[in-house]
Protein backbone atom coordinates (compact mmCIF):
# COMPACT_ATOMS: atom_id res chain seq x y z
CA UNK A 1 0.00 0.00 0.00
CA UNK A 2 1.58 3.43 -1.02
CA UNK A 3 1.57 6.06 1.39
CA UNK A 4 -0.99 8.08 -0.51
CA UNK A 5 -3.76 5.47 -0.22
CA UNK A 6 -2.82 5.30 3.84
CA UNK A 7 -2.89 8.67 4.35
CA UNK A 8 -6.42 8.81 2.11
CA UNK A 9 -7.59 5.87 4.40
CA UNK A 10 -7.05 8.15 7.25
CA UNK A 11 -8.58 11.19 5.70
CA UNK A 12 -11.88 8.77 5.65
CA UNK A 13 -11.64 7.36 9.11
CA UNK A 14 -11.13 10.82 10.28
CA UNK A 15 -14.77 11.51 8.06
CA UNK A 16 -16.65 8.88 9.41
CA UNK A 17 -15.56 9.89 13.17
CA UNK A 18 -16.78 13.39 12.48
CA UNK A 19 -20.22 13.05 10.28
CA UNK A 20 -20.35 9.10 10.20
CA UNK A 21 -21.61 7.86 13.74
CA UNK A 22 -25.12 8.32 13.09
CA UNK A 23 -25.82 7.24 9.99
CA UNK A 24 -23.18 3.86 10.56
CA UNK A 25 -25.72 2.02 13.19
CA UNK A 26 -28.92 2.70 10.43
CA UNK A 27 -26.90 1.62 7.76
CA UNK A 28 -26.15 -1.96 9.69
CA UNK A 29 -29.76 -1.81 10.71
CA UNK A 30 -31.87 -1.48 7.55
CA UNK A 31 -32.30 -3.35 4.50
CA UNK A 32 -28.45 -4.89 5.24
CA UNK A 33 -29.22 -6.89 8.44
CA UNK A 34 -29.05 -10.82 6.90
CA UNK A 35 -32.30 -12.77 7.51
CA UNK A 36 -31.84 -16.27 7.65
CA UNK A 37 -35.72 -18.37 6.61
CA UNK A 38 -36.64 -21.79 8.02
CA UNK A 39 -39.22 -23.41 5.55
CA UNK A 40 -40.71 -26.14 4.56
CA UNK A 41 -39.58 -27.50 0.79
CA UNK A 42 -43.00 -27.79 -0.72
CA UNK A 43 -44.15 -24.36 0.60
CA UNK A 44 -44.53 -21.70 -2.78
CA UNK A 45 -45.72 -18.78 -0.27
CA UNK A 46 -42.60 -18.46 1.54
CA UNK A 47 -40.40 -18.33 -1.53
CA UNK A 48 -42.41 -15.54 -2.61
CA UNK A 49 -41.98 -13.62 0.90
CA UNK A 50 -38.33 -14.42 0.71
CA UNK A 51 -38.32 -12.63 -2.89
CA UNK A 52 -39.88 -9.73 -1.76
CA UNK A 53 -37.53 -9.55 1.18
CA UNK A 54 -34.50 -9.68 -1.68
CA UNK A 55 -35.87 -6.96 -3.30
CA UNK A 56 -36.44 -4.42 -0.40
CA UNK A 57 -32.76 -4.96 -0.15
CA UNK A 58 -32.32 -7.96 2.60
CA UNK A 59 -29.77 -10.65 1.71
CA UNK A 60 -31.70 -13.98 2.59
CA UNK A 61 -30.46 -17.35 3.20
CA UNK A 62 -32.73 -20.18 3.01
CA UNK A 63 -33.01 -23.42 5.35
CA UNK A 64 -35.49 -26.35 3.96
CA UNK A 65 -36.89 -28.15 7.07
CA UNK A 66 -39.65 -31.02 7.25
CA UNK A 67 -43.05 -29.87 8.13
CA UNK A 68 -42.83 -31.51 11.81
CA UNK A 69 -39.20 -30.53 12.43
CA UNK A 70 -40.31 -26.57 11.40
CA UNK A 71 -43.46 -26.78 14.04
CA UNK A 72 -41.68 -28.42 16.64
CA UNK A 73 -38.48 -25.27 15.96
CA UNK A 74 -41.18 -22.73 16.12
CA UNK A 75 -42.63 -24.45 19.63
CA UNK A 76 -38.91 -24.75 20.94
CA UNK A 77 -38.13 -21.14 20.05
CA UNK A 78 -40.75 -19.73 22.26
CA UNK A 79 -43.27 -19.03 19.17
CA UNK A 80 -46.89 -19.63 20.44
CA UNK A 81 -49.03 -21.87 19.10
CA UNK A 82 -51.65 -19.26 18.46
CA UNK A 83 -48.85 -17.05 16.14
CA UNK A 84 -47.86 -19.83 14.32
CA UNK A 85 -47.61 -19.34 10.51
CA UNK A 86 -45.69 -21.13 7.16
CA UNK A 87 -41.95 -20.10 7.32
CA UNK A 88 -40.03 -18.79 10.14
CA UNK A 89 -36.78 -16.29 9.74
CA UNK A 90 -34.22 -14.68 12.22
CA UNK A 91 -33.20 -11.37 11.36
CA UNK A 92 -30.94 -9.57 14.05
CA UNK A 93 -31.58 -11.74 17.12
CA UNK A 94 -35.18 -11.90 16.48
CA UNK A 95 -37.48 -14.11 15.36
CA UNK A 96 -40.32 -13.35 12.11
CA UNK A 97 -42.94 -15.89 11.87
CA UNK A 98 -44.85 -15.63 8.70
CA UNK A 99 -45.99 -13.30 6.26
CA UNK A 100 -44.34 -10.34 7.65
CA UNK A 101 -44.28 -6.82 5.62
CA UNK A 102 -40.29 -5.89 5.07
CA UNK A 103 -41.25 -2.45 6.44
CA UNK A 104 -42.38 -3.56 9.57
CA UNK A 105 -38.80 -5.83 10.08
CA UNK A 106 -37.08 -2.42 9.20
CA UNK A 107 -39.35 -1.07 11.62
CA UNK A 108 -38.20 -3.75 14.41
CA UNK A 109 -34.95 -3.90 13.64
CA UNK A 110 -34.37 0.13 14.04
CA UNK A 111 -36.41 0.08 17.45
CA UNK A 112 -34.93 -3.01 18.74
CA UNK A 113 -37.86 -3.34 21.18
CA UNK A 114 -36.73 -6.15 24.09
CA UNK A 115 -38.90 -8.89 22.44
CA UNK A 116 -39.02 -12.32 20.78
CA UNK A 117 -39.98 -11.11 17.69
CA UNK A 118 -42.94 -10.47 14.89
CA UNK A 119 -45.31 -12.47 13.33
CA UNK A 120 -48.42 -12.44 11.32
CA UNK A 121 -50.12 -16.01 12.89
CA UNK A 122 -51.82 -17.92 9.52
CA UNK A 123 -51.57 -16.02 6.04
CA UNK A 124 -53.66 -13.47 5.39
CA UNK A 125 -54.57 -13.48 1.84
CA UNK A 126 -53.06 -9.75 0.58
CA UNK A 127 -49.88 -10.27 2.66
CA UNK A 128 -46.65 -10.09 1.34
CA UNK A 129 -46.38 -13.28 -0.95
CA UNK A 130 -49.63 -14.13 -0.17
CA UNK A 131 -51.60 -12.49 -3.37
CA UNK A 132 -52.60 -9.30 -4.43
CA UNK A 133 -52.38 -6.16 -1.63
CA UNK A 134 -55.58 -4.69 -3.37
CA UNK A 135 -57.25 -8.13 -2.78
CA UNK A 136 -56.02 -7.81 0.84
CA UNK A 137 -57.63 -9.03 3.91
CA UNK A 138 -57.19 -7.15 7.48
CA UNK A 139 -54.72 -8.66 9.42
CA UNK A 140 -52.26 -8.11 12.20
CA UNK A 141 -49.09 -7.76 12.89
CA UNK A 142 -47.69 -9.17 16.49
CA UNK A 143 -44.93 -7.95 18.59
CA UNK A 144 -44.00 -11.64 20.27
CA UNK A 145 -42.77 -10.83 24.48
CA UNK A 146 -40.33 -13.22 26.01
CA UNK A 147 -43.12 -14.20 28.25
CA UNK A 148 -45.51 -15.48 25.33
CA UNK A 149 -47.89 -12.40 25.56
CA UNK A 150 -48.35 -10.55 21.98
CA UNK A 151 -49.20 -7.25 21.59
CA UNK A 152 -50.58 -5.20 18.13
CA UNK A 153 -47.27 -3.83 16.06
CA UNK A 154 -48.94 -3.18 13.12
CA UNK A 155 -52.64 -3.19 11.41
CA UNK A 156 -53.35 -3.70 8.03
CA UNK A 157 -57.25 -3.09 6.98
CA UNK A 158 -58.92 -5.07 4.38
CA UNK A 159 -58.09 -3.47 0.71
CU1 LIG B 1 -47.00 -18.76 3.69
CU1 LIG C 1 -43.97 -19.09 4.34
Amino acid sequence: MTRQLLGRRDVLLAGVGLAGIAAVPALATTGQTPVHVRKDPDCGCCTAWVDILKADGFPVTVEMVPPDELFQFKLAQGIPETMVSCHTAEAGGYLIEGHVPPADLRRLLEDKPAALGLAVPGMPWGSPGMGPEAEREAYDVFLLARDGTTTVFASYPAA
